[in-house]
């Protein structure tokens, strides 16, 4: 996720000044690397480099730019590390178009290659300089600026948003395609933006904008059109009365909320990496190893455990997970030449992990794949190859939004691995990434929607709960485990999180009267859960299930608030939507308790210790 913005003024020759003030707000959109474009007397001063805001106005002037219009650019590196040259924003192929875009253009590679064969000068590997691109392409052809930008989303294909301007030109235009846009008019400047938060400090009236419009911004006024035709739309200024602080978490509370709320989004942006053309090389990397290992910390462990069970449903290719720490000692000696580990780190600097990286590496003993998020940390460029999770900065320490994303990665690599090897039939694996393009999102939606409400009555029943077990089976095993580590993290309880077959063998003696112990399931497994339901209630514990609607479960709770059900969907989809409800759970709890979740205490977001 980057942070674009894009400002017209009238007569004013601070534009760097206003760029850095609005965009500032922007940083927990990205923070790898910063650029601004400013246009003076026709001319364009382009300066960017890796860092934060802050970093790269100290290096160079930023803020001290000239002129009286200009786009600025905080990037969240997805295609592409964060360099000089691939930061943001970007010429076409001449210094008289410049631009810059968020989200992710999905036919990247075949159209910078399109674009190189028909003579354009590409100079970086960031998908953003392709929509720059396009324009000057259009204009070529068409000689209008309106034209060239409205028919260039024409070659591009995913969810972005991109402005652009041209030198000689006084306005700067702006395209909405699937990922949030928003233009404010000032009395002496107009803005485009990515975010509410960058649009308030110079004006609370802002034009909200729709998918496949765009907006033409001159000193006075922003102009609205449908791409589709160029027909202008009537959208008159509304007056916002977000707070500009609390907007920079985009409304919620806090970060962790925001970064649930974040999920159905998350879905559709990592399936549009995952149906990209790079898959095929992460899924023969992993068809061409031995010994496969899947090594994490925390909630990216937890998830890593869900992929397990996709990898053997699915592909009938056992996965080996491994705790971080754990591997050198339980394996460093077993890793062979075709051993392969996968390597799951949203932060890509867990040093646990990176002392994993450091060991295939020193002994030439295997690849490594990495599944990452933060693009430009040390696994993203030490792995043999990794995978962008797409997500976004993930400004909350409690990880939501990154397990979510790491989950939809590896049930997708799965059926994809299950159907090449013949495990399940094209159709079934077919089936399953339409429904993780198409109907997850939505079922995402509606599951944060419903359990909302909820998950908020049922904290307050766990107030004075200290100790509770999570309890999951098969392929929520995985899941009932993030579920109690989202507690322990930012509840501060004591919750175990384990199999549920295996409470019997010892933890069940700490069950006594109203003993609160989840059970996290799927329709499918819900036979076998309900064996284990009895077993606390025979000792007179409190049964609490997350899971879908069943009426055999529904006997098995006192009090309807204490079933957490996620809407009707496709087996598969469940155990990506169970926890969802947990997360929910966690922070509501968490709020009650009076904590921060955002910054719960002894924890840190990135842990680069051993
Ligand atoms: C911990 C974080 O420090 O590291 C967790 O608090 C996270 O949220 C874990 O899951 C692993 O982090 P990463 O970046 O390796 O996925």
């Amino acid at each position: 996720m980057c942070g674009i913005t894009g400002i017209v003024t009238k007569n004013r020759d601070d534009i760097g000044a206003l760029l850095v003030m609005c965009s500032r707000k922007l940083t927990y959109r990205g923070y790898d690397s910063v650029g601004v474009a400013a246009v003076k007397d026709g001319v364009v001063d382009l300066r960017k480099d890796v860092g934060t805001i802050d970093e790269v106005d100290k290096m160079l002037g930023l803020s001290k730019m000239r002129g009286d219009r200009g786009i600025a650019q905080l990037r969240w590196a997805t295609y592409g590390a964060p360099t000089k040259v691939n930061a943001q924003p970007h010429f076409g192929c001449t210094p008289d178009f410049y631009g810059a875009h968020n989200g992710n253009i999905h036919n990247y590679a075949e159209y910078r290659q399109e674009l190189i064969e028909t003579g354009h000068i590409v100079r970086s590997e960031n998908d953003g300089e392709l929509c720059v691109h396009a324009v000057d392409k259009y204009y070529e052809e068409t000689g209008d600026m309106f034209e060239a930008v409205r028919l260039s989303t024409r070659d591009l294909k995913g969810a972005f948003a991109f402005s652009v301007g041209r030198a000689d030109e006084e306005k700067i235009y702006a395209v909405k395609m699937g990922s949030s846009l928003v233009a404010g008019v000032a009395k002496d400047a107009t803005i485009v933006s990515s975010d509410l938060p960058s649009i308030l400090p110079l004006t609370n009236n802002v034009v909200y904008l729709r998918d496949r419009e765009m907006v033409e911004l001159t000193a006075e006024r922003v102009r609205v059109f449908r791409i589709e035709d160029g027909k202008e739309l009537d959208r008159e200024p509304e007056i916002s009365n977000v707070d500009p602080h609390a907007a920079e978490k985009g409304g919620y509370h806090h970060f962790m909320l925001k970064e649930i709320n974040e999920q159905p989004k998350v879905a559709q942006d990592v399936m549009g990496v995952l149906e990209g053309s790079r898959s095929e090389d992460w899924l023969k990397m992993i068809e061409d190893s031995g010994r496969k290992f899947l090594v994490a910390c925390g909630s990216s462990y937890n998830a890593g455990i869900v992929g397990t069970y996709y990898f053997n449903r699915l592909a009938g290719t056992p996965l080996v997970p491994v705790i971080g720490g754990q591997f050198i000692p339980m394996y460093g000696k077993s890793l062979a030449d075709d051993s392969l580990c996968i390597l799951v780190s949203q932060s890509g600097e867990t040093k646990d992990i990176m002392n994993v990286l450091n060991l295939v590496k020193e002994t030439g003993k295997g690849k490594t794949l990495g599944v990452v998020n933060v693009i430009g940390s040390t696994l993203m460029f030490g792995a043999d190859a990794y995978i962008p999770m797409a997500c976004g900065y993930e400004v909350s320490v409690p990880a939501t939004k990154t397990y979510f994303s790491q989950t939809i990665i590896f049930a997708y690599l799965a059926a994809r691995l299950g159907e090449r090897n013949g495990t399940i039939d094209p159709s079934e694996a077919k089936e399953f990434i339409r429904s993780l393009a198409e109907d997850l999102p939505r079922l995402t939606q509606q599951t944060i929607d419903r359990t909302g409400i909820l998950t908020k009555s049922l904290a307050q029943t766990l107030i004075d709960v200290k100790d509770l077990y999570c309890l999951g089976y098969g392929f929520t095993d995985g899941v009932a485990r993030e579920g109690a580590l989202k507690i322990k993290e930012i509840c501060y309880n004591h919750c175990e999180g384990m199999y549920s077959s295996e409470f019997k063998h010892g933890p069940l003696s700490i069950v006594t009267d109203n003993y609160p112990v989840i059970f996290v399931t799927t329709r499918e497994d819900s036979w076998m859960v309900i064996n284990h339901i009895n077993e606390v209630r025979a000792r007179h514990g409190r049964t609490i299930v997350v899971g879908e609607y069943e009426e055999s479960l529904s006997h098995y709770v006192d009090r309807e608030g204490d079933f957490l059900t996620i809407p009707e969907s496709d087996i598969l989809l469940n155990p990506l939507l169970d926890v969802i409800p947990l997360q929910m759970l966690s922070y509501y709890l968490s709020v009650d308790l009076g904590i921060n979740p955002d910054l719960p205490r002894n924890l840190s977001k990135t842990l680069t210790v051993d």
